[in-house]
């Protein structure tokens, strides 16, 4: 997931809290159930070939830059690892924006409306400094893997191939269609992966049920005063706004100094926005400055000062309506507005009974998890791939089965990133059944009294 941040995280979760669901009746179409139950021998692989994806340094350097002999790499991996997924008839496979892998599985009944698995492959740099272990060796110690892309994404990747493959092996048949959408450039805005397998599925008239990204968590201790684990099913995320605010003027000696400097006006109408209280709305998202290219001559006072903030933008608010704030707020015509990146935040997904892919998402949470006895819809800091996704269904939401803490979360992105493997493990088995669950899943009937 692109940017996390940690204390935004508790203050939405404290938002979201009121508003928790809870386990009802599920319905079954009777259709052969497949258990999640696996060999040892299984077991072994399914590890291996997680270790062996950390191994290939996947970097999304920049937007302009990435390790492209990696991501070619990853292509020919996963498809020497997952023989069955990338043979069997019923699977289609596509490779977009040259290093993205979007996979059709057409199920055997067409009335039926489709859904769509999502993760990405590439990862943030890692800078072997502070490391436990070397961040792209894939090393296993005290029950964990260990390595850049073990929570954020190939975790993902490779469990949902896997659960395919698992199923395939056990001549599973699905009757609901889905696709399976690698990223290779999430973290560097997804724009030539997601957007572009979006745009393909767009032209060939394709409308998802929901789809399932990374963004959130089962989540244990992030709340003080509750106990036990609860699983957060994000249902929306933040947009984001890069402004870069300029000041220009005439350039002057530092022996003869001018009133005001372009250093002073432009720390003066950061400070007024550091300083004005947010409204309610996006107060709770981080603010976070960075000072840019500030004096780097001696002796000159710079004619040109220039600072770049990000804001990340509440579901309730929109890029425009930040805009307009931040004017105010600096009001001073010196200060240029420059929108180097934006976008308005996704809408928010249903949550309600009615909601199929939420639903479905609880009900193999209660499954897999049955000491979760809460499920609760909430807000994800960070951007996904989803985002490119909006046009092919309403139904968004953001789950990855990995119970969390405080410390594990600080991991992504930053250092010793980890994953047990009891975790992964249970993340196949959440996917193995979660295809299946897909399958039978009803919607729940009113209840009718009998007399
Ligand atoms: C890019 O990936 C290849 C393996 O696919 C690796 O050998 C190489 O060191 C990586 N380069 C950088 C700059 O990380
Ligand atoms: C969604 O559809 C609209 C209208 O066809 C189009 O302009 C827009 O680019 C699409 N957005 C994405 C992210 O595909």
């Amino acid at each position: 997931m692109a940017r996390v941040c940690m204390l935004a995280l508790a203050a939405v979760l404290l938002m979201i809290f009121a508003c928790v669901s809870r386990s009802d009746g599920q319905k079954d179409r009777g259709a052969p159930r497949i258990p999640a139950q696996f060999s040892e021998e299984e077991l072994v692989g399914m590890k291996e070939a997680l270790k062996g994806a950390i191994q290939i340094p996947t970097v999304s350097f920049s937007h302009e830059e990435s390790n492209t002999t990696a991501l070619t790499e990853f292509g020919e991996y996963i498809r020497k690892v997952f023989p069955k997924v990338f043979s069997t008839s019923f699977v289609q496979h596509e490779v977009v924006g040259q290093y993205s892998h979007l996979l059709t599985v057409q199920g055997s009944d067409p009335s039926l409306q489709p859904y769509m698995l999502l993760a990405h492959f590439d990862v943030v740099p890692a800078p072997e400094d502070g490391w436990e272990v070397p961040p792209f060796s894939g090393l296993e110690r005290d029950g964990f893997i260990h390595g850049r892309g073990t929570l954020d994404n190939k975790n993902s990747v490779m469990a949902i191939l896997q659960a395919l493959e698992l199923l395939l092996i056990r001549n599973y048949i699905p009757q609901r269609s889905f696709f399976i959408s690698l990223g290779h450039d999430e973290e560097v805005s997804g724009m030539n992966g997601a957007l572009k397998i979006s745009a393909l599925l767009q032209a060939r008239g394709v409308k998802l049920a929901f789809l399932v990204d990374e963004g959130s968590f089962i989540l244990d201790g992030f709340i003080p005063s509750l106990k036990k684990p609860f699983a957060m099913v994000s249902v929306s995320e933040k947009g984001a706004l890069d402004l870069l605010l300029k000041v220009n003027m005439t350039p002057g000696h530092s022996s003869a100094p001018p009133k005001e400097t372009s250093i002073g006006i432009l720390s003066a109408a950061v400070s007024r926005l550091e300083k004005t209280p947010m409204p309610n709305m996006f107060g709770s998202g981080p603010l976070k400055m960075t000072i840019k290219q500030l004096a780097n001559e001696v002796n000159v006072i710079p004619s040109m000062a220039q600072a770049t903030i990000n804001f990340r933008i509440h579901p309730a608010q929109t890029v425009h309506e930040v805009l307009e704030l931040v004017k105010n707020i600096v009001a001073d015509d010196r200060v240029q507005l420059h929108v180097l990146r934006a976008f308005d935040p996704p809408p928010v997904s249903p949550s309600d009974d009615q909601a199929f892919g939420y639903q479905l998402l609880r009900q193999t949470i209660q499954s897999i998890f049955p000491e979760i006895n809460i499920v609760a819809p909430g807000i994800s800091i960070a951007n996904t791939d989803s985002r490119h996704y909006t046009n092919l269904t309403t139904g968004v939401y953001l789950f990855n089965p990995i119970c969390l803490q405080p410390q594990d979360f600080r991991s992504i992105h930053g250092l010793n990133e980890k994953i047990s493997i009891q975790a992964y493990e249970t993340q196949v088995k959440f996917i193995f059944e979660l295809i299946q669950n897909a399958d039978t899943y009803k919607t729940s009937v009113p209840h009718q009294h009998e007399l």
